[in-house]
């Protein structure tokens, strides 16, 4: 449980952890020293706050390489998952797709790894497809097997999936598409933060993710690639920094990747405390997160199974994240009523709106939890859950 915060005049029960995280004093720390010390653009100063702020800023590329491992050329700094996602549909997908190509997905995808392919798809003239999910959201090696075919380009793929929680079988996934030659983008904005991720290992092509869902701080985010993939591809953005040189004849030439990739003053301060953050994750020890999720994770659904005013969409999930309903109550009714009781939890269709053709609804709540987390927080929203009534609701409001 959070220490000493409170909502609507009961202990904060923190269960929103999908939608982003709390940031542990050292990553706040690290963004006040550099507004407090060393506040300055990045590699552009010649004085000595400049310099230190190169040094943090660079350390930050080798932090994320070691924690995905990877080379530190193979680090871009962006602005989020979505930023990530969008600048390999920009950079790669419009560049190397053509009609007929197909762009392989699942109804269970973000907006972020789901929108961009469509403009790709409809400025390309390739197609989307998608591997079919069982009822609760997962995906057999039937269906993946089915899916996967010579016409497949790009498969772009969370590995674990936002409502669900669902892990996704992304090894095989690579070994079969890379068969096919088809590229690999693994949307790593829920799997990140909470289990041990090695890109060599997995062999994606591309990995994005948040760095405000790992408590770094917002408007931060990592995309990996492989180097020779990043080196072919085309920047979103162009502007200071990311170039080498331009004249008034139009000639430019860009610079090599992944600064290539990040034109623009970026989120200095928030790099430096992504590298905070990592540093944190990796101190706490991501099997040791993944194990205490997981318990969590027996516990939630153990004591959700004992509730017969509660639909669970998820019953198998994989990850410390339950998408319920409570039975007669809309979603976000339901959710304010939580609140009252001290629980923020997210209601709606939490940006992945094709999953309705799924489960069949377009409504949850979604309770999702972190490292932060303990059974007392299971127990809190239990409690609450047991009342939660329509009549309760109403009250709530009026
Ligand atoms: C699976 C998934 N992909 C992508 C995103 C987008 O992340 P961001 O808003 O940090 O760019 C989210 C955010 O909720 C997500 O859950």
């Amino acid at each position: 449980m959070l220490q000493g915060i409170t909502m609507n005049g009961k202990p904060l029960v923190y269960l929103d952890n999908g939608a982003t995280t709390f940031k542990p004093q050292p990553v706040i720390d690290a963004v006040n020293y550099f507004y407090n010390n060393i506040n300055s653009n990045i590699h552009r100063g010649d004085y000595e706050i400049a310099f230190k702020a190169d040094q943090a800023y660079d350390h930050c590329r080798k932090t994320v390489a070691e924690f995905i491992n990877c080379d530190e050329r193979e680090v871009v700094f962006t602005y989020g998952a979505t930023s990530a996602l969008n600048t390999v549909a920009y950079g790669y997908a419009r560049k190397n797709l053509k009609e007929g190509d197909v762009i392989l997905l699942t109804r269970a995808e973000h907006a972020s790894n789901a929108l961009p392919w469509f403009r790709v798809a409809e400025e390309t003239g390739a197609k989307i497809e998608y591997i079919e999910l069982t009822p609760t959201g997962k995906m057999t090696l039937w269906n993946l097997r089915k899916a996967i075919h010579e016409g497949v380009r790009i498969v772009a793929i969370a590995a674990v999936t936002n409502v669900l929680g669902v892990k996704t079988p992304v090894r095989e996934i690579c070994r079969m598409a890379h068969k096919v030659g088809a590229v690999v983008m693994v949307d790593g904005a829920q799997s990140v933060p909470h289990t041990r991720t090695d890109v060599k290992d997995m062999d994606c092509d591309f990995l994005a993710f948040s760095g405000h869902k790992m408590c770094g701080p917002g408007g931060t985010g990592i995309l990996y690639g492989k180097y020779e993939l990043l080196e072919k591809m085309d920047p979103m953005l162009l502007g200071g920094g990311a170039n080498a040189r331009f004249d008034s004849k139009q000639n430019v030439i860009l610079k090599e990747a992944p600064i290539m990739f990040e034109a623009g003053t970026p989120n200095i301060e928030g790099v430096l405390g992504l590298d905070a953050a990592i540093q944190y994750l990796m101190k706490l020890g991501m099997d040791n997160i993944e194990s205490h999720e997981q318990e969590l994770r027996d516990y939630l659904f153990a004591e959700l199974a004992k509730l017969d005013n509660v639909t669970v969409y998820n019953p198998d999930g994989d990850s410390a994240i339950a998408a319920i309903n409570v039975k007669g109550v809309f979603s976000q009714d339901a959710a304010c009523y939580l609140a009252s009781q001290g629980v923020a939890v997210r209601s709606g269709n939490h940006c992945a709106k094709m999953l309705v053709d799924v489960i069949g609804t377009n409504d949850t709540i979604r309770c999702s939890m972190y490292f932060y987390n303990d059974k007392a927080d299971v127990d809190a929203l239990i409690r609450a859950l047991r009342t939660c009534t329509l009549e309760n609701c109403v009250g709530v409001f009026f």
